[in-house]
């Protein structure tokens, strides 16, 4: 059983609390890699296109992004964490998930995402937490990933886990542990089912690669499709 997380903060504040409530369960008998950003993926996109054009390990980041990648397409259970701010996920995480737009359903989609499960964390102060999951779930649902669980919590109180009342701290533990546990229940040998909607994007992708295919068979998209028979009968869902 693996767990890649990707912490969307490298504080070790509430976000990280979290977190490590949630994987509590899980020491011992999982094998998790974590990245914490920006440290693990310090660099802005800046829109080269090379990814989309050409090759994603042309990428002037390559060596950042595809080690994530990697630990990504390996693990049976992804978990992103992020605190709101100002109403969106960090810069940092939005950096690295700008670096894998080549993976999202139009482009090149990876087939190990269409039977993943994932759980997003995020927690704010007073509001502004669930469009901060909101901007990773995007990414996450246009990757092909099947099950998404988005946890957010709400602080009202203090922006510092000791000045947090302890009836609150319980609270927000119990509702990551249930997660957990919930998460800890499901059969891994299994793919997750894909939803209808994800079926409904792979198809007018499909439609969109094979008539841009017509035009231009040397074009990189089509020719990924194509190779994966996805434009044939082949579906990148068990
Ligand atoms: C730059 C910045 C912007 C923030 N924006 C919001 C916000 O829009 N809404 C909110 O409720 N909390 C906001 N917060 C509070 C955070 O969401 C979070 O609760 C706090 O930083 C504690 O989390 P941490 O210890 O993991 O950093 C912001 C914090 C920072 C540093």
């Amino acid at each position: 059983m693996k767990i890649t997380v990707i912490n969307g903060t490298e504080k070790k504040g509430i976000t990280y609390r979290l977190k490590e409530i949630f994987l509590e369960p899980w020491r011992g008998d999982a094998e998790i890699t974590e990245f914490y950003l920006p440290r693990d993926c310090p660099n802005f996109c800046v829109g080269c296109t090379t990814c989309f054009m050409k090759d994603q390990n042309l990428c002037k980041d390559a060596q950042y992004v595809q080690r994530i990648e990697k630990a990504l397409l390996e693990a049976d259970l992804l978990v992103f964490t992020s605190p709101a701010y100002v109403f969106h996920a960090t810069g940092a995480m939005k950096a690295m998930l700008d670096h894998l737009g080549y993976r999202w359903m139009p482009h090149r989609p990876a087939k190990e995402m269409f039977g993943k499960r994932a759980v997003i964390i995020t927690q704010c102060l007073g509001a502004g937490g669930k469009s901060a999951a909101k901007d990773i779930k995007d990414s996450l649902s246009w990757w092909g990933v099947a099950s998404i669980k988005v946890v957010s919590l709400k602080l009202m109180s203090d922006i510092n886990w000791d000045k947090i009342p302890e009836k609150k701290r319980t609270e927000m533990s119990n509702r990551i542990l249930k997660v957990s546990r919930k998460m800890r229940s499901v059969d891994y040998s299994r793919p997750a089912r894909t939803p209808f909607m994800t079926k409904c994007k792979f198809y007018a992708v499909r439609m969109l690669q094979t008539n841009l295919g017509k035009e231009d068979p040397e074009y990189t998209d089509y020719k990924y499709w194509k190779e994966n028979g996805w434009t044939g009968n082949v579906r990148p869902w068990k």
